[in-house]
């Protein structure tokens, strides 16, 4: 097998590709299936074969198993992979609904304006409550779920910040743009698309730690797919976020999920353990101020116009003002029927 994929890697038709292929973990995927045809995409996230392992099918919910070039479970539902190294799991029903998640332009606003450092104390708070919670997890296996992951940002800075050599690193959205930024950024991890809404495509008490950051919650599920000991990690803004943001009088739009209304959502599968209010001052002007407010959900409402003004603006003072909760499996808690 290795001599086939050293003539594979000799014989394939351009140095970047070489490059990229080689670059991926070695290919497990490719290596254990022993298929090496130049359109088969190079799919190989960290611990593919543990990862494979904590995924269901998103229709009938039996496990995954790999095939050239796609997964599929024993009913014969198949999922392509996509060559930017993501797979789609939305079954087709689901392909077809009103929402397809945020746009390419939230995602890239988001994307710059995380990198650029925007909400590092986020991503800080995130990162030391994720380490107490992995630290609790010495033994080899530790599953992540990102589920609402956008472009990838906070489980890629996560994945790094943990270095957990054993671990599983899932990403999940509903938008394929977010699934294809996530995965082109970070290989070692992996992306899907799916709706969080409906199954989670996880097995029952596989996930670890399961980050739920400015996105969807679905407790149900979330309490399904939770391991027993695990941790749900959610950040919602209090109305209080980016208040101002776009003039005095206005507010930014977000909706804003309050303490109590999430916790009642969550009550009947979790118990509240921790609740960290991260509140910092924010300053933005020009183009940060422009990616900001495209991250919001108002960015859809705004007309081109306003963008151009708003370029002009002199620097604008806003508050960053975030809940950060903590919660744990009810040992008793309620699982879905069905
Ligand atoms: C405000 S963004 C937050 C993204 C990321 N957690 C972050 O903070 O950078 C919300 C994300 O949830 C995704 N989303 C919305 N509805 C969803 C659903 N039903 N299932 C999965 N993802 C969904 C959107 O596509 C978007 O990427
Ligand atoms: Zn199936």
């Amino acid at each position: 097998m290795a001599a086939n994929l050293i003539f594979y890697f000799n014989n394939i038709s351009t140095d970047a590709t070489k490059t990229e292929l080689q670059g991926r973990h070695a290919c497990t995927l490719l290596w254990k299936i022993g298929k090496f045809a130049e359109e088969q995409p190079c799919f190989a996230p960290m611990n593919l074969d543990y990862c494979l392992s904590q995924l269901i099918c998103p229709v009938c919910a039996r496990p995954l198993l790999a095939a050239p070039g796609r997964w599929h479970c024993a009913a014969g539902h198949s999922f392509d992979l996509a060559r930017q190294g993501y797979v789609n799991l939305l079954p087709a029903r689901g392909r077809k609904g009103q929402s397809q998640g945020d746009s390419g332009e939230m995602l890239w606003a988001r994307r710059r304006f995380l990198e650029g450092g925007g909400y590092q104390p986020l991503l800080d708070a995130v990162i030391v409550a994720a380490t107490a919670v992995a630290a609790r997890h010495p033994v080899p296996g530790f599953t992540v779920l990102d589920a609402g992951c956008g472009e990838g940002f906070y489980l890629s800075r996560l994945q790094t910040a943990l270095a957990r050599e054993d671990g599983c690193f899932l990403g999940l959205d509903l938008s394929k743009t977010a699934a294809r930024m996530a995965a082109a950024a970070n290989k070692s991890a992996l992306f899907f698309v799916g709706d969080l809404r409906e199954r989670i495509t996880c097995a029952d008490h596989t996930v670890h730690l399961l980050l739920n950051i400015f996105a969807p919650r679905n407790p149900a599920e979330f309490a399904r797919v939770m391991a027993s000991h695990g941790r749900l990690l959610t950040l919602i803004p209090t109305p209080r976020h980016l208040q101002g943001l776009l003039g005095a009088e206005d507010v930014i739009g977000m909706e804003t999920a309050k303490e109590e209304k999430v916790e009642a959502a969550m009550a009947p599968y979790f118990d509240l353990l921790v609740v960290e209010e991260i509140t910092f001052p924010l300053t933005v002007q020009g183009e940060q101020l422009v990616d900001l407010v495209q991250m919001t959900p108002r960015a859809r409402h705004l007309p081109p116009e306003k963008y151009t003004q708003m370029r002009r603006w002199s620097a604008v003072d806003t508050t960053v003002s975030v809940q950060m909760l903590l919660f744990a499996p009810k040992p008793d808690g309620l699982l879905p029927t069905g």
